[in-house]
C-alpha cells in the first residue's frame, strides 16, 4: 500500500502550511519524509533548497521537528532538558544556559524552569518541546499535531507562539485533525485523505467552498434525502448525502439559506426528523470536497 501519492506543494519563508487529515491520512509520513527521518521510495522534496535524499544532513541542520511524542526527559527539569540538548548541538555550557533561559522566558516557562518535566501540564510540555526545537535556530519547523491532547486555553497559547515564530520568518509545516486550527493558523491548507491531496487552498477559499456553516437535515428514509437534494439544487444550494447517517449536509451562508432550505423541503412535504446548524468540521471538508462515500478513513 502507498502511504502517500501525488502529493505536491511548496511553502515560502515565514509561511504556515497546515496539513489537515484524519488518522492514517499520511500526515506523519509526510513530516517524516520532509524531515529526513524516513526515506521515500519515490518522488523528490527539497527543504531550504536541499534535497531530502542527497542533502539530509544539510536539511537536518536547518529544521526543527516536534513529533507527537515528546523527546524530553521527564526526570530532568525544563531548563536541564534544554541545556542538555543545546550542549548536544555544540553550544558551550554558558551559551547553552543563556539560550535555554531565553527560550524558557519567551515561552512563559521561566517559573517552571527548575521543576521536573514530569510535573508539567500538557501545554507546558508542548511549549518546552517547541523551545527544544528552536535551540538550533531552524529556518523550518515541522510540528506534527502540536495541539492534539491540549485543552482550549493551552491550544490558544500554542497558536499564539506558532504565529509569533512565523512572524520571525520561520516557515512552519504543521499537521492537524482540526479544521478550525488549520483555518486559524495556516496561510495555506493541504487536505490529505488516504495519502492523497484532496484540496490545496487558502483557508478563505476553503471556507468559501464549505460555507460559513453546515446545515444537516435528517430524514426518516433515504429517498427523502434524495428528493431533498434535488429540490435544494433547484435553489442553488448544493448539498451531499452523508453515507453514514443518510442525512443531507449542505454548506450555508447565514440564516437566509437555512430558512430557504427548510422551507423548500417543507414545500415538498418531506418529513424532516432533525435540523442542525453547525460549524464545518474536517468531516464536512471530506464530504463536501469529495462527495459522498468516496473517501475512506
Ligand atoms: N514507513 C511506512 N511505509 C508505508 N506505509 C506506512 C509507513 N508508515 C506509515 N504507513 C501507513 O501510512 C498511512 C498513513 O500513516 P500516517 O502518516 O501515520 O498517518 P497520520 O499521521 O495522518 O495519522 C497509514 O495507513 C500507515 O499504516
Ligand atoms: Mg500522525
Amino acid at each position: 500500500m502507498r502511504a502517500l501519492a501525488d502529493v505536491s506543494f511548496a511553502v515560502g519563508p515565514g509561511r504556515i502550511l497546515g496539513v489537515l487529515g484524519h488518522n492514517g491520512a499520511g500526515k506523519t509520513t509526510l513530516v517524516d519524509i520532509l524531515s529526513t527521518r524516513v526515506r521515500a521510495d519515490a518522488g523528490t522534496a527539497r527543504v531550504c533548497g536541499w534535497d531530502v535524499r542527497s542533502g539530509g544532513s544539510q536539511v537536518r541542520r536547518r529544521i526543527g521537528v516536534a513529533t507527537q511524542f515528546t523527546a524530553l526527559d521527564d526526570a530532568l527539569s525544563g531548563a536541564e532538558n534544554l541545556v542538555l540538548l543545546a550542549r548536544l548541538l555544540g553550544a558551550t555550557a554558558k551559551q547553552a544556559r543563556e539560550r535555554a533561559a531565553e527560550l524558557l522566558a519567551a515561552f512563559d516557562l521561566t517559573e517552571a524552569a527548575g521543576r521536573r518535566v514530569k510535573t508539567y501540564s500538557g501545554g507546558m510540555r508542548r511549549r518546552t518541546d517547541l523551545a527544544a526545537c528552536l535551540l538550533g535556530r531552524p529556518e523550518v519547523l515541522f510540528l506534527d499535531e502540536p495541539s492534539t491532547g491540549l485543552d482550549p486555553v493551552a491550544c490558544r497559547q500554542l497558536w499564539d507562539i506558532i504565529k509569533r515564530l512565523a512572524g520571525l520568518g520561520i516557515t512552519v509545516v504543521l499537521t492537524t485533525q482540526y479544521l478550525a486550527e488549520a483555518e486559524h493558523l495556516a496561510d495555506e491548507v493541504l487536505v490529505l485523505a488516504a495519502g492523497r491531496v484532496v484540496a490545496a487552498d487558502t483557508p478563505t477559499a476553503l471556507k468559501r467552498r464549505l460555507g460559513s456553516q453546515q446545515l444537516t437535515l435528517t430524514f426518516p428514509e433515504a429517498w427523502h434525502g434524495d428528493r431533498a437534494l434535488q429540490r435544494l439544487r433547484g435553489l442553488g444550494l448544493r448539498g451531499v448525502l452523508d453515507p453514514r447517517s443518510g442525512a443531507v449536509v449542505l454548506p450555508v451562508d447565514g440564516g437566509g439559506d437555512v430558512v430557504a432550505a427548510v422551507r423548500a423541503v417543507d414545500d415538498e412535504r418531506l418529513p424532516v426528523a432533525r435540523v442542525r446548524v453547525t460549524e464545518p468540521t474536517l468531516e464536512d471538508v471530506y464530504l463536501t470536497l469529495h462527495g459522498a462515500g468516496q473517501v475512506s478513513r
